[in-house]
């Protein structure tokens, strides 16, 4: 199924990107062999949702760190953390990018012994970089689970026949494999149940029409897409029974910040009364944020408004404002799904016990 497609993956010494940019046109994988193209293609949009990134950003830092100089362990360290610090400074909202670097230097401290001598350097090192390289691949395979374990727990949500609004790409593009929000769809049709979903196009980027119709398509799930002015309309027709969308950030009261539009349809579906979930692993929940008002939110080029697809549509000269983001107050969330279980409002404590449980 999801398995068909190949979000991210490492081989031989190289991490390989589907190239997120050209789909649906041409499936293309990008291969990587520098860590400077892992970053540019997480800048750029070639791989993108929060977990994905995260991935990648950890395959990029192992492929770094295969080509660090070490001449002394002072060196190697130096190089390891400069690396680590490029990547942080791709994409401030997924929070799983942070949470992977962190993971990254964790594995980097447990197994580097700052050699004593020149000569035991080199063994040194060559334990570190293969260990990086597991790590990163492990991160990878137990993504993959935990969206399993996601749509398990979300699916109970999701009755036979639902018609399911979504936004941007939560899907199997978005992660290591599976998806979030499109993960909870799966395991719904896998259990049987028929299911219609609504894709929101995602003005500027237009990950909805690319993505997740692509996406949805290539396993035979009903999806209509719907550009992003005419999700109210249908709420209103007694079209939508609920929004189904991913997260990039989680505050501990459970603002979440997703793709820009997420709060309109929050609000929107609040009004109509129409459930409104969001599925995300534990990983990108932000424990340290008190509320969504702490979020970074990236500002992407004006070049992504004023064009589509490269094809200029607005005039020369008009200011642009092109927040990439926006943040869902809690209270307009029915429910957090994560793979430990699902959480509700108020979401401070539900969102505890569940790691607590998870530990
Ligand atoms: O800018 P993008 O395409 O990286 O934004 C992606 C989203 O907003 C997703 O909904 C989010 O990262 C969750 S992906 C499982």
């Amino acid at each position: 199924m999801s398995a068909r497609i190949s979000t991210l993956a490492w081989q031989k010494n190289a991490v390989h990107l589907l190239d997120q940019k050209v789909l649906p046109a041409e499936v293309r994988t990008l291969i990587c062999t520098r860590y400077e193209e892992v970053l540019a293609a997480i800048k750029d949009l070639t791989v993108r949702g929060a977990p994905a990134i995260g991935v990648a950003a950890a395959m990029g830092i192992a492929l770094g760190a295969l080509a660090l100089p070490a001449d002394s362990s002072e060196e190697f360290q130096k190089g390891f953390d400069a690396l680590c610090d490029q990547f942080a400074a791709a994409r401030p909202t997924a929070r799983n990018l942070f949470w992977a670097i962190e993971r990254m230097k964790g594995c980097f401290a447990e197994n580097f012994r700052p050699a004593e001598s020149v000569g035991s350097i080199a063994g040194e090192t060559a334990k570190v970089r293969q260990a990086l390289v597991v790590e990163a691949q492990r991160m990878a395979e137990e993504d993959v689970a935990i969206n399993r374990r996601i749509g398990q727990q979300g699916q109970i949500l999701i009755r036979d026949g639902a018609r399911i609004l979504t936004h941007c790409n939560a899907g199997a593009l978005a992660t290591a494999g599976y998806g979030t929000a499109l993960g909870v769809i799966r395991a719904a049709r896998d259990a049987g149940k028929q299911i219609q979903v609504f894709a929101d196009e995602t003005r500027p980027v237009l990950q909805g029409a690319r993505l997740t119709a692509w996406e949805l398509q290539q396993e035979n799930i009903p999806v209509t897409l719907i550009t992003d002015n005419m999700a109210g309309f249908l709420m209103k027709q007694g079209r939508i029974d609920c929004v189904l969308v991913g997260a990039d950030r989680i505050a501990a009261n459970g603002d979440t910040a997703n793709k820009i539009g997420t709060y309109s349809l929050a609000v929107l579906a609040s009004a109509h009364q129409i459930p409104f979930y969001i599925a995300a692993p534990l990983s990108t929940i932000d424990r340290q944020l008190s509320s969504g008002a702490e979020i970074p939110i990236e500002e992407r080029p004006d070049e992504e408004v004023l064009a589509i697809q490269g094809v200029r549509i607005a005039p020369v000269g008009v200011a642009v404002y092109n927040p990439a983001f926006d943040v869902t107050p809690g209270c307009y969330i029915s429910a957090i799904i994560t793979e430990a279980g699902i959480a509700q409002f108020p979401y401070e404590s539900f969102l505890e016990k569940l790691f607590s449980e998870k530990s």
